[in-house]
């Protein structure tokens, strides 16, 4: 700030000075993050004639949304997710060849460490979780090759719309697991026909989306982290394509070429697996992984539930 006298300083001078503020940083992309933060702040500022309370309105929004995280409730995440960043940092960071199966948002009930399950076996620990479904499919390569030993680790709520990490009395190894495919490509395990749920509402987001007309609604879905050496792991979901909310899911995760037709089975089906009881779904859902390596890491920035 050199002039001095009568001249005045405008919102531009001070959007200016604060971006100039990061001239002198030597690491070039935090300094390009920084600037165009400010940019963008003093932008969405100045165009939306910024009041003085609203600013105050917003700064207590972010202490609540701090106060309510801890190590099992990441409330930050849950505004990414429902202001659609997740999905659009996901879509410029996972850029996939034709026919690759599609990523999604990870959600905040991924638990790593699901046992290793069997071909064919159940992940279904307590009763009454809901209608069972067989869910079989391939992994293949996207020239349609199979993709043998490739891991699908797989989590999804029950009928009660609860994943077991939501409930502290909960079987930890309540519907989820890790399956291998077989040389044919083939996998199979028992689940249970999912349900749609609603993202935590109890804090800020659910206020924001109460406030705004918004639900807090996601259709029905099971995730899948599928992962194979010489591959990109792909961290994904299949959704149940006749469910409600797919038009409307409060985290932007639907992708149409993820949704797949549950097929309602008759107790005396024939193909009826073991150990399954009544009525029962099935599920054909076949993975293709891109080629490339990331190390199928799966980074969840230090939430669980
Ligand atoms: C989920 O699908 O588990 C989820 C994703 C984003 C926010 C909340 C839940
Ligand atoms: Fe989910």
């Amino acid at each position: 700030m050199t002039a001095t006298g009568s001249s005045r300083t405008t919102p531009a001078d001070i959007t200016a000075a604060a971006a100039a503020s990061f001239d002198g940083c030597t690491d070039p992309r935090l300094r390009e993050l920084m600037q165009s933060l400010v940019r963008h702040l003093h932008g969405f500022a100045v165009e939306t004639s910024l009041t003085e309370e609203e600013w105050r309105g917003l700064i207590g929004v972010l202490t609540d949304t701090g106060n309510i995280t801890d190590a099992r409730r990441q409330e930050f995440i849950l505004w990414s997710d429902a202001l659609g960043l997740s999905m659009l940092v996901d879509a410029l960071a996972h850029e996939l060849p034709p026919g690759a199966t599609e990523s999604t948002v990870l959600g905040p009930f991924y638990v790593p460490g699901a046992p290793l399950r069997e071909y064919g076996e159940s992940m279904v620990v307590e009763a009454g979780a809901g209608t069972p479904a067989l869910v079989y499919g391939r992994v293949l390569d996207t020239a349609g090759a199979p993709i043998a030993g490739a891991e699908l680790d797989v989590w999804q709520n029950g009928a009660d719309m609860l994943y077991a990490v939501q409930r502290p009395e909960a079987e930890e190894d309540h519907l989820r697991g890790r399956y291998l495919t077989r040389e044919d490509g083939s996998y199979a395990f028992i689940a249970v026909r999912p349900v749609p749920y609603p993202i935590p509402d109890d804090g800020p987001v659910g206020r924001m989306l109460s406030s705004t007309g918004r639900h807090p609604w996601r259709p029905a879905h099971i995730h899948m982290i599928v992962r194979a050496p010489g591959y990109k792991t792909v961290t994904t979901h299949v959704f149940d394509a006749t469910s409600k909310y797919l038009d409307s899911d409060t985290v932007f995760a639907v992708k149409p070429s993820l949704l797949r037709d549950f097929r309602e089975r008759s107790a005396d089906d024939p193909e009826r697996p073991a150990g399954v009881e009544g009525e029962w779904v099935s599920l054909e859902n076949d993975i293709v992984l891109a080629p490339g390596s990331d190390g199928g890491e799966v980074v969840d920035p230090g939430r669980t539930a």
